[in-house]
């Protein structure tokens, strides 16, 4: 494992646990893009760049040179001399001229792996937590090191330059010894004597030929995340995007190309996944040459950073993850990368205080006595915090008023929050708080006073979404505000969670403090701001757990996750409806993180009523708590709620730490959906399964086991029955049919 620079051949070679990434430097120093996948481990791999017909390179023609850029596999390209595909990289200088063009200058192997600073980065170990040092402006290149000397991982750091306008571009790969994924990021360094305009900047490129591929990507909506779709590719641009200022419901930072028959047990499967919370672009191309060119980055809409001389701009983190054995193998090596190199929460090993919300049981109408009913009775049924949501606060007995006043509503909470979590904590349980900081109520006093802190075109009626305007967080004064009104109410009591929510995308972007060039620079400043609140309340606040949300899963992205461990799904509760919704997130990020509840029926977003255990075994999977009315459901749900709490503490370190396979998808099957989480040591195994339709003359079901020692015998615990390993992952365990929809199952093997 590791970095190796092949000095006669002029070859990168970067090497993972199963797979290798090479790089090779062409005469005239072009930087390219040469091989990924599984291993080759031959250095005379360089002959795989001279794919052309024509002259390798402009020096041997210069006449052509338009053909040689039009089909070199550039390693990170750029815009306006000669590659007509999507480009990294579009820079204009102060007079209009567009165009730029990078050659290899220099490179460094380093042991560990720098921050990046203000950014979310994934670290080398959980233990060091590699962390950007201190300070607030992003122009100081020394700050973004970290000097953590980082045993278990490697950084090449690829120094390019653009002799033309004195530009530097360092490209940077970063490998882990107990991953598969290459960490790639981008950083730009104006050397010239005049500023630059950065149009675009997109952090990862990866070429490859057309394969008969297909690209998978997460869609939806709200209430509808993270969706799986999977398309045949064509010629020409395709991909998922967000100009929402967030990373959104509806698309997802995240694109896989694979192989067209890949499946959860085989294939080649080329995934990248962004590391940033607000706009980005994701897309595969094919070219006339039916080459693919993968890219991910900062959406260029919207995008332009000026960069004064002597001044960096660091691209945001893309994971590229290769896995040969299909998307079953791609999921386990994101989880384990989450978990071992990008959550940083003390929480992520620990087990989650069991909580009740009390969002759909309550909305805007409850006052003290009626959360502490609520509490008195969750607790007798082993529950073990309560978070008080949307609500609290000014005057906010709906959704159009008072965001930005985080002041507690005395007449809805007589005497006070202070006395609220006493009185919680005296019935022995701990308290969580709800907030959506980044936001402003044109209906405040915090609006009344200062208007100019929302974002806004000046002269034109904001467009408002949910009655609300969003903070204009370039501003330091504004984030410093934001964060002392949040800070102020966490000092005032013991509350043990956050919820931080964020509840509409970003529109009329515009900042009336902003200078006219600098308008282009809102968006990603708006994502700076956020991630540097929110690395001030983990520094101040280190015992916080913090769920972020918005609207549901809005911004559930590994951006949001370098924060907290654990992000609210979705606001869909409905248990069918959460399978799609928890398939598609679990493709991606460890069940840990995954916030699920209970809810009470007909659900508040479909109307659809499903058994309560079925609501219980689907919320399982994720951090699992309940967000109902307990001091009005039925005396059956109540008892049952005793036993669900039951195999949450049975179930839980299984669920947050084991290796996660899916066994059917009722998205493709029509009928059923099953999952597993087998322990990484193979001592006990939990498979899930949710019959959602119900087939007429069907017969047993047999479903095969993942992750057990084939050696070993294992007690299935529901019924009684013992069986070697290798039965059951071979021959399968045999699922009766249920009479009826909606019906779950847990299945727990325990090896004896
Ligand atoms: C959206 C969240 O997803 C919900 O859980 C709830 O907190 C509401 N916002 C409150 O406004």
């Amino acid at each position: 494992m590791g970095i190796i620079f092949h000095e006669e051949e002029q070859l990168f070679q970067l090497e993972t646990l199963n797979t290798e990434y090479w790089i090779g430097i062409a005469d005239e120093m072009y930087l390219g893009h040469i091989y990924y996948g599984k291993k080759i481990g031959d250095a005379r791999c360089a002959y795989l760049l001279k794919t052309g017909e024509r002259p390798f390179v402009p020096s041997k023609n210069r006449k052509e040179k338009a053909s040689f850029t039009d089909s070199f596999p550039y390693e990170y390209p750029t815009w306006g001399t000669g590659d007509f595909r999507e480009s990294c990289l579009n820079v204009r200088t102060a007079k209009g001229y567009r165009g730029c063009e990078l050659f290899y200058e220099s490179h460094a192997i380093i042991e560990g792996k720098p921050g990046l600073f203000g950014l979310p980065a994934t670290f080398c170990q959980a233990e060091e937590q590699i962390k950007a040092k201190e300070g607030t402006e992003q122009n100081i290149a020394d700050k973004a090191k970290s000097d953590l000397p980082g045993a278990g991982g490697q950084t090449l750091e690829i120094t390019c330059r653009d002799p033309f306008l004195n530009l530097k571009v360092i490209l940077r790969y970063s490998v882990f010894d107990d991953s598969d994924a290459i960490i790639r990021s981008a950083e730009i360094v104006n050397e010239g004597a005049k500023p630059v305009y950065l149009e675009k900047v997109l952090s990862a490129c990866l070429t490859m030929d057309d394969e008969n591929y297909d690209y998978l990507t997460l869609n939806g909506s709200w209430a509808r995340e993270r969706h799986i779709e999977k398309t045949p590719i064509s010629h020409g641009k395709q991909g998922v995007f967000s100009e929402r200022g967030i990373s959104s419901h509806q698309e997802h930072p995240f694109l896989a190309v694979l192989d067209r028959n890949a499946d959860q047990e085989q294939g080649r499967v080329y995934a990248m996944h962004f590391v940033y919370s607000g706009n980005f672009l994701a897309q595969v191309e094919k070219d006339p040459f039916d080459s693919l060119r993968m890219v991910m980055g900062i959406h260029p809409e919207g995008f332009c950073w000026e960069l004064e001389p002597g001044m960096h701009f660091t691209a945001p983190e893309v994971v590229c993850m290769y896995s040969s054995e299909g998307l079953g193998k791609m999921t386990r090596n994101f989880h384990d990368l989450y978990r071992s190199h990008l959550i940083r929460s003390p929480y992520l090993h620990k087990k989650r205080p069991l909580l009740i919300n009390n969002w759909e049981a309550t909305y805007f109408d409850f006052d003290t006595d009626k959360l502490l009913a609520i509490a008195r009775e969750a607790k007798k049924h082993g529950i073990e915090m309560l978070v008080m949501d949307d609500g609290w606060f000014g005057q906010r007995n709906h959704e159009y008023c008072s965001l930005g006043d985080w002041t507690v509503n005395q007449s809805k909470l007589k005497g006070g929050l202070e006395y609220l979590v006493e009185q919680v904590k005296a019935e022995g349980m701990k308290f969580g708080l709800w907030f959506e900081p980044e936001m402003v109520s044109p209906d405040s006093d915090l609006y009344r006073l200062h208007p100019e802190w929302a974002m806004q075109l000046p002269g034109r009626p904001a467009t408002q979404g949910r009655g609300q305007y969003v903070l204009d967080l370039s501003q330091q004064e504004v984030i410093d505000y934001v964060y002392e009104s949040v800070a102020k109410i966490l000092r005032s009591a013991d509350i043990s969670y956050v919820k931080w929510d964020m509840n509409r995308p970003l529109t009329d972007v515009g900042s009336l403090y902003t200078e006219g060039k600098k308008q282009g620079e809102l968006f990603h400043r708006f994502v700076l701001g956020l991630y540097q609140m929110q690395e001030r309340l983990l520094k101040e606040f280190p015992n916080l757990l913090l769920e972020n949300c918005a609207s549901g899963g809005g911004r559930f992205d590994p951006g949001m996750l370098y924060y907290s461990p654990q992000i609210w799904c979705s606001d869909d509760t409905d248990a069918i409806e959460r399978l799609e919704i928890q398939e598609g997130t679990a493709l991606l990020y460890p069940l840990s993180t995954m916030g699920a509840h209970v809810s009470d029926c007909p659900n508040h977003i479909v109307g659809r009523s499903t058994p309560f255990t079925t609501r219980g075994h689907v919320a399982l999977s994720g951090t699992f708590g309940y967000e109902l009315d307990i001091t009005k459901i039925s005396k059956e749900d109540k008892e049952e709620i005793e036993e669900q709490t039951a195999l949450y503490h049975k179930y839980q370190p299984l669920v947050r730490e084991g290796d996660y396979y899916r066994l059917a998808s009722w998205r493709e099957n029509h009928h059923f959906d099953c999952w597993e989480v087998a322990a990484k040591d193979k001592s006990e195994a939990l498979v899930t399964l949710v019959q959602v339709i119900a087939e007429a003359a069907f017969r047993s079901r047999k479903i095969r086991i993942k992750g057990l020692d084939a050696e070993a015998d294992y007690l299935l615990e529901e019924t009684g029955q013992v069986a070697k390993g290798s039965l059951w992952m071979e021959g399968g365990l045999l699922v009766p049919r249920d009479n009826g929809d909606f019906i779950s199952h847990l299945y727990h093997f325990v090896r004896q």
